[in-house]
């Protein structure tokens, strides 16, 4: 994968880096077993015990075939991860710039980079009937160049309609012909198809930015100094539990393989609900096209329904889901799944 070329960034200038994480870093390279970092002013115990992230050369070797592990940092959550790569890119890219978010899309998307200053305009993304690429082609066709587009890498949420392979290579070529900037949000990977790699098939073949909840990018030396020096400003220690668990299963060879086939278990589970749901709905003769449940992927589904009967749902059935009616399948389980399409059945039957 070729990187981003230097003249996206034109207005990044290289930001030295940090002199105690450089001292640290060095530190940490060091092989002597007597060596004392006094550098570092984090709390350690009596064993010298010091935070630190070594997840950066384990994504490299389990990856996705990209070979930049030292462009990998951390961030206490997905949203922070967000907002740290809105900030360098606005900085990067210019306060005009504007944000593409997918309509529907997760709502925190619009804040995150409204509170950064970006303006954010939303591109119709999917209808009933799935993802509406006429209308993303355009998008794509008439947006400046420059312009940032997040997508959701898999289980797109609210809507739960993805992108085929085929698609994604067609996005793909139009990002790069126009110099678009694709910014990855990816939330679920694994939670769709049980494989994680398969779940990031959009990320192949694209110059992007991929937010999970650390931040994976392409970017050149001094790009990746802006995102360090906005780290240092914003977080300046991510919290190195999460990377320890994470850490913890990748390099153990038994907990990698159970998390994969838990992968597989979930995303399975999700999926048979989903059909047990379309089933009972169909069953009882419930008004509507209830196909959708088991068309649309990953744990989000939009069931089609109004405020009212949402409001009813949770008024008469204590059933809740959002006013939308999107739904996360994964709260249905083998011995509600049948109460839930009665309920909706009745309500719908009012
Ligand atoms: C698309 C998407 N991105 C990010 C997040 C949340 O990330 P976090 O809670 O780690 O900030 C969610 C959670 O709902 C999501 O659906």
């Amino acid at each position: 994968m070729s990187s981003v070329s230097p003249s996206f960034f034109g207005a990044v200038n290289y930001t030295l880096p940090d002199a105690i994480f450089e001292l640290t870093k060095t530190y940490n390279a060091d092989p002597v077993a007597h060596k004392v970092n006094l550098g570092q002013g984090t709390y350690k115990d009596g064993n010298g015990i010091l935070g630190f992230c070594p997840l950066a050369s384990i994504i490299s070797d389990t990856g996705y075939g990209l070979d930049l592990w030292q462009k990998f940092c951390c961030s206490p959550g997905r949203s922070s991860a967000l907002h740290i790569v809105g900030t360098m890119l606005k900085e990067a890219l210019g306060r005009d710039t504007t944000v593409y978010i997918t309509k529907p899309s997760w709502s925190n998307h619009r804040k995150v980079f409204e509170s950064i200053g970006f303006s954010v305009r939303e591109f119709n993304y999917s209808s009933s009937a799935g993802v509406d690429m006429q209308s993303l082609i355009q998008t794509l066709d008439e947006a400046a160049p420059k312009s940032i587009f997040v997508f959701h890498a898999s289980a797109h949420n609210p809507s739960g309609w993805d992108c085929r392979a085929d698609q994604w290579k067609q996005i793909g070529a139009i990002v790069k012909e126009r110099q678009l900037f694709p910014l990855f949000d990816a939330a679920y990977l694994g939670l769709t198809s049980g494989d994680y790699d398969h779940d990031a098939m959009g990320l192949y073949g694209m110059n992007m930015i991929m937010v999970l909840f650390f931040v994976r990018h392409v970017l050149t030396r001094v790009e990746f100094s802006s995102l360090a020096r906005m780290i240092r400003v914003e977080i300046s220690n991510p919290p190195a539990f999460g990377a320890r668990v994470v850490v913890a299963i990748l390099e153990d060879e038994e907990l990698y393989a159970q998390w994969r086939k838990d992968l597989v278990m979930m995303s399975s589970r999700i999926a048979e609900m989903g059909r047990e749901l379309y089933q009972g709905l169909t069953e009882l003769g419930t008004p509507g096209d209830w196909k959708r449940i088991i068309e649309q992927k990953g744990m989000f589904c939009i069931l089609g329904l109004t405020p009212n009967h949402v409001q009813h749902l949770q008024k008469e059935y204590h059933i809740y889901m959002a006013e939308s009616s999107r739904v996360s399948i994964a709260g249905i389980n083998g011995s509600n799944v049948r109460y839930v399409a009665e309920c909706i059945n009745e309500t719908l039957k009012r």
